[in-house]
């Protein structure tokens, strides 16, 4: 984590989880061993984020009202099996992942870390992640024990995030292979697979999911907000993020559960009903460059199947599509 992370970190920790509403800057540096610049940078940086917080010209910081997600409440509903059984809960950390790596040790499989913002969340092909203040960023660490590729498993969690989507808002999303999730061709979800093998044996892996859940897309960056949308700006009203949370996990450990007892067929079978990507020309970027496909179907271990203008048909197994027609 950067200096920069932990002072923000250390700040918004005062400002939101201390009793006082008010706290002058001047203390506010003191608690958290900044100067006063520094701290008043930190309160910027966080309101960016769209944190409630006001400084007024007497150099008083006051917090605004601010409903973090319940991950007491979360956990006491929670009846999962496998995911979820330990809950961990962040205001503002760097990225998820990071910050769950560092539990991994005495963290089991299923455990869960969510963040109310990321400094410096990342998504797939080292991407940033725009992770303001109403999302649902949070970070899966799984061992799991069936010997097939984890993509099945991301598939299927993108799948898992589409029924719960749906359960709470009434609204189908679709898959954007590799696990976009979108609505009207808008992204509103995505999910990032970082794995650890020791020799050819997965140790472990960490899936983190994103969900642009209340977020007025004018605060995305300018890059993405013609191409992203959140599920409040869909619905015209906030949804309940507790409510959402808790599907998400109980519809994940769902579908781990199906993976762990070895039904990928039929996991694979429901990621390719939703996936909008089967059928359509698509600009396919890879490591190696890019080219125009088709995209033909999804392979046994996740991967996506395309067909080359040469005829030639190639399995995908780590790629970027953009939806040509
Ligand atoms: C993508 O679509 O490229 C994947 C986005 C994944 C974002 C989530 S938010 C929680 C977790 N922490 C991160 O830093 N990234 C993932």
């Amino acid at each position: 984590m950067s200096p920069h992370s932990e002072l923000e970190s250390a700040v918004a920790d005062v400002i939101f989880l201390g009793n006082e509403r008010k706290v002058p800057l001047s203390g506010l540096a003191s608690l958290t061993r900044a100067t006063p610049d520094q701290a008043k940078r930190a309160l910027d940086e966080l309101k960016k984020l769209g944190y409630p917080l006001r400084l007024s010209r007497a150099g008083i910081v006051e917090r605004l009202s601010f409903r973090p997600i319940g991950a007491q409440q979360l956990t006491a509903d929670l009846t999962t099996e496998r995911i979820g059984r330990r809950i961990e809960w962040r205001l503002h950390v760097s990225s998820t992942q990071d910050e769950l790596k560092r539990l991994e040790d005495e963290a089991e499989d299923g455990a869960v870390l969510l963040a109310e913002t990321q400094r410096t969340g990342r998504g797939r092909l080292s991407r940033s992640w725009f992770s303001p203040t109403g999302g649902i960023w949070m970070s899966v660490l799984l061992r799991p024990s069936w010997p097939r590729s984890h993509q099945i498993l991301t598939l299927a969690f993108a799948a898992a995030v589409t029924r719960a989507v749906y359960s709470v808002t009434k609204i189908s999303s679709l898959i954007k292979w590799p696990n976009d999730l979108t609505i009207r061709s808008r992204k509103v979800a995505g999910m990032l697979a970082e794995a650890t093998y020791e020799g050819n044996k997965l140790r472990r892996l960490i899936v983190g999911i994103g969900v642009n859940a209340n977020i007025n897309t004018m605060r995305f960056p300018g890059t993405i907000r013609r191409t992203s949308t959140s599920l409040s700006r869909e619905l015209g009203r906030d949804i309940d993020r507790n409510l959402l949370t808790r599907r998400i996990i109980e519809e994940m450990d769902h579908s781990y559960r199906r993976f762990e007892s070895g039904h990928t067929a039929e996991l694979l079978e429901e990621a390719r009903r939703l996936c909008s990507t089967l059928g359509r020309k698509v600009r396919v970027t890879t490591t190696e460059g890019r080219f125009i496909c088709e995209a033909l179907d999804l392979g046994d271990d996740g991967q996506l199947m395309a067909r080359l203008n040469s005829g030639a048909v190639i399995p995908l197994y780590a790629a970027d599509v953009a939806h040509l027609r």
